[in-house]
């Protein structure tokens, strides 16, 4: 049962507002704010809201199956809980709201390595299905040393993520000044992230065949290639939400040729801009088997914290539900390419295009 205040919550367009409302103005910009002109992160918006429909109809739809399975354990739905560093910034307790929001809905969460309250007391908190993330700061001991403990632990899997090679320059958060206390020592050993190369992959893989390796941040086809090429489970498309390399094409935009390119050799997780059930059919009509959400995860979190991340993936599952069954299929195993078409936008690029009743 969620708290009876997050029930109130009928739209995920009021989650947004009153996030916007519960949080200062510097985690605000943090959250939703990109690299320098932020054009990557108007282009994941983008390239979904150029995707369109090709429902099918007289089909029974009578029952709808929303769930899926994520490492092969059943989930209610297809999306993960994307990383996101410094979150005790935007919600108390930090990764253990996330967690224990994971654990009562029923989805994954991929906890960052620069997320308090950290590894080990984020387990703790509740018992959702983890994977771990790991910015790498240090040498192969160092990262051994990390493996080891997200085992020990119950994380699934391990993620590298590979679009950090330098820190980007976000905009908001210098014009406003805001300083991001995780920031003076996750900065430490960063060379250590700009030196990764796929010697590194291959090093991982031959010490730990069994332990699952997800790469975030492939944006195209030929590093989708090396990745399967060396072995790695899960090809997560990402491009960081637009935090990272400004300029970068949009993650959905992407998304059908890598999918293509990978061939079922791994599955192939995505992120960027997923904000409705409609985004993330599409992403799975296009061959993705999860959704990351970043920004909209750490929106329902301030808005009315685990409770207010619960309610918003209930009512992604709703959409999701609808959206399907609008189509004309029962489960996401009926979904194809044939379901989605490229379409003119119809709204301007905009973080928050899929809520434009926001400024109302
Ligand atoms: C506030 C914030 C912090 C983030 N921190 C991390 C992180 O520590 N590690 C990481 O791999 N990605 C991080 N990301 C990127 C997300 O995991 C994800 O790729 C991105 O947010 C997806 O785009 P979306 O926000 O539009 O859903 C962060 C994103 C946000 C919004």
């Amino acid at each position: 049962m969620n708290a009876p205040h997050v029930e109130a919550f009928l739209t995920l367009q009021e989650i947004v507002a009153a996030a916007r409302r519960n949080l200062q103005p510097g985690p605000w910009s943090y959250l939703v704010g990109g690299a320098e002109t932020e054009t990557t992160v108007r282009r994941n918006r983008h390239a979904l809201d150029s995707i369109a429909f090709r429902p099918r109809v007289l089909r029974d739809v009578s029952r709808v199956d929303t769930s899926s399975t994520f490492l092969k354990q059943k989930v209610r739905l297809p999306v993960l809980l994307a990383p996101i560093g410094g979150l005790e910034s935007i919600v108390e307790g930090g990764a253990a709201a996330a967690a224990r929001a994971a654990a009562q809905f029923g989805v994954p969460q991929m906890l960052s390595s620069v997320c308090q309250p950290g590894l080990e007391q984020t387990a703790a908190a509740a018992d959702a299905l983890r994977v771990f993330q790991l910015y790498v700061r240090g040498d192969d001991d160092w990262v051994d040393d990390w493996v080891r403990r997200a085992r020990n632990h119950g994380f699934r899997a391990f993620c590298f993520t590979v679009d950090v090679a330098a820190y980007s320059r976000r905009e908001r958060d210098l014009v406003g000044r805001f300083v991001k206390p995780w920031r003076a020592t996750a900065g430490e050993g960063a060379p250590f992230q700009a030196g990764l190369s796929w010697k590194q992959v291959k090093r991982y893989k031959d010490k730990y065949p069994s332990y699952p390796l997800i790469l975030k941040g492939i944006a195209t086809v030929e590093d989708a290639k090396l990745a399967v090429k060396h072995g790695v489970e899960v090809v997560y498309v990402s491009n960081h939400g637009g935090r990272q390399l400004d300029h970068g094409l949009g993650s959905a935009a992407v998304l059908p040729e890598i999918v293509r390119a990978v061939k079922n050799k791994a599955e192939v997780w995505v992120d960027g801009g997923f904000m409705r059930g409609t985004d993330i059919v599409k992403a799975l009509a296009l061959g993705a088997k999860a959704v990351g959400i970043g920004r909209l995860a750490g929106l329902g979190l301030a808005a009315a914290g685990a409770p207010g991340l619960v309610r918003t993936l209930e009512l992604l599952e709703d959409e999701a539900r609808i959206c399907l069954g609008l189509l004309g299929v029962t489960s996401y195993a009926e979904l194809t390419p044939a379901h989605v078409t490229a379409a003119p936008a119809v709204n301007a690029p905009d973080t928050f295009s899929a809520f434009p009743l926001l400024g109302q």
